[in-house]
């Protein structure tokens, strides 16, 4: 019955401390909802039962009750004790990951999500792990604070600018599972979901051997800007088709008179590309606000194939 009831009102469970911690939840609103009933039940009936019923009805003064005192303390210390010991076992479980746990690097960007694996290969908005083992998210944040939420792992933690943050979970199996950034963190923040591929170990480790040689093989500069688009979350502002987004579409940007808030225009060349990649507050497009962050951090040769890309987009 309760199963049935959680299972209506709270994500799947997915990993291994899911069903604890729903245990827990249902716990205390269980127990909330028998002392709010008892407690409506028992000011009916003495308002009904005491009510005054003629003039000179006196209320009788009552100073105290040892019997009924120590009822309403202890009874609550109990249950207070209940919630506060299963809460601190979960806690525990929750703030240390295995010693074998698989360790993935997390950076959180306005308004994307980075990954990086131990040998090297990054993905954006997706991240792949094991099924059923334990994983170990090391995560930093490149700007504001964020939060990484996966609601079927029943895991949340904040990311920081500046310093690491942990989380751990194992699945209970293969799946798909949206990952959300539950802290508000700019006009994006709405848009900085990811999705968790949980697949067989073995097809993890092919996964990674293929992404890793993917990424040594030498590609048309391109090819390579189109890869950088979507890891380094140009796509989450920048659409490809027109369509309106955070910041302006890359269709048909290439040398196309800018008009920009300064009153000043431009013809979108390629200098002017590089410059709004390295140092983007410097000239803000009508109708948009100045919330991309610096790629300063870029090689040249990474600027270089963005902007064959962007050429490209007709
Ligand atoms: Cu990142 Cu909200």
């Amino acid at each position: 019955m309760l199963e049935t009831i959680n299972r209506l009102i709270l994500p799947q469970v997915s990993s291994t401390f899911a069903a604890d911690v729903d245990g827990l939840f249902t716990f205390i609103n269980v127990a909330s909802a028998i002392i709010l009933l008892g407690i409506t039940v028992a000011i009916i009936y003495f308002s009904i039962k005491y009510r005054r019923k003629s003039e000179d009805d006196v209320t009788p003064v009552i100073r105290y009750n040892t019997t009924l005192e120590l009822t309403w303390t202890i009874v609550p210390f109990i249950l207070i004790l209940i919630v506060f010991g299963w809460g601190f076992r979960g806690y525990i479980d929750m703030r240390t990951p295995p010693s074998n746990a698989y360790e993935i690097y997390v950076t959180a960007n306005s308004f994307f999500w980075q990954f990086t694996y131990p040998n090297g290969v990054q993905t954006t908005d997706e991240l792949y792990v094991p099924a059923g083992r334990p994983v170990k998210l090391i995560m930093q944040s490149r700007d504001v604070i964020h939060s990484f939420f996966v609601p079927d792992f029943r895991v949340k933690q904040d990311v920081l600018p500046g310093r690491y943050t942990m989380a751990w979970f194992q699945t209970l199996g293969t799946g798909e599972h949206i990952i959300f950034c539950t802290e508000y963190c700019g006009t994006g923040h709405s848009q900085m979901d990811a999705m968790v591929y949980a697949i067989e170990p073995e097809e993890f480790d092919a996964w990674l051997r293929e992404q890793r040689e993917l990424s040594e093989q030498e590609l048309p500069l391109a090819v390579l800007g189109r890869n950088l688009y979507q890891q380094q979350g140009c796509a989450g502002c920048h659409s490809l088709d027109g369509s309106p987004g955070i910041g302006p579409t890359f269709q048909g940007l290439y040398m196309n008179e800018r008009q920009f808030t300064n009153g000043t225009t431009r013809i979108a060349d390629a200098e002017y590309l590089r410059e709004s990649i390295v140092n983007p507050a410097a000239l803000i497009n009508v109708g948009y606000n100045n919330i991309m962050p610096s790629y300063a951090h870029l090689s040249d040769d990474q600027v270089a194939a963005l902007i064959e890309f962007i050429k490209e987009i007709e």
